[in-house]
């Protein structure tokens, strides 16, 4: 399952749109009902509209309805390319303890996290209860 994931974010990669850095991210998120949605980073000319691949990917699902992410696969151009600080807090809002945060080199190679490890004490919906 996470290797098919791996290897759809590899693939996807290509459709990147990043013309002014050159580097290419791709996400591929499966919710816990086993739908795929798919996202790429997507750059522009004033540089700070840019969208990254993470929250590309989670909008999509989230516009067809789609909340609850077993998995959110990253793959991008360096060796294992981390959520940035954003996109970290953006996924913070969409997962649980449950949800796999996997980060790619390949298919063979790849870390698993939870959005506690790559976020600790966060901010989260939780504080505004
Ligand atoms: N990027 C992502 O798509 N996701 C990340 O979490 C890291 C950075 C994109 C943004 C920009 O288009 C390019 O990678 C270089 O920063």
């Amino acid at each position: 399952m996470i290797k098919d994931l791996i290897k759809k974010a590899l693939d996807l990669k290509e459709r990147a749109y990043a013309p002014y850095s050159n580097f290419h991210v791709a996400c591929v998120v499966m919710t816990k009902s086993g739908k795929i949605f798919e996202g790429v980073n997507v750059e522009n000319a004033a540089y700070s509209p840019s969208l990254c691949a993470e929250r590309n990917a989670l909008s999509t699902a989230i516009t067809q309805g789609e909340r609850d992410f077993a998995y959110i696969v990253i793959t991008g151009d360096s060796d294992y390319t981390y959520p940035c600080g954003v996109c970290r807090q953006f996924i913070r809002e969409f997962a649980d303890g449950d949800t796999r945060i996997v980060v790619a080199k390949d298919s063979e190679n790849y870390k698993t996290y939870t959005i506690e490890d790559l976020l600790p004490e966060s901010f989260s919906k939780k504080d505004l209860e």
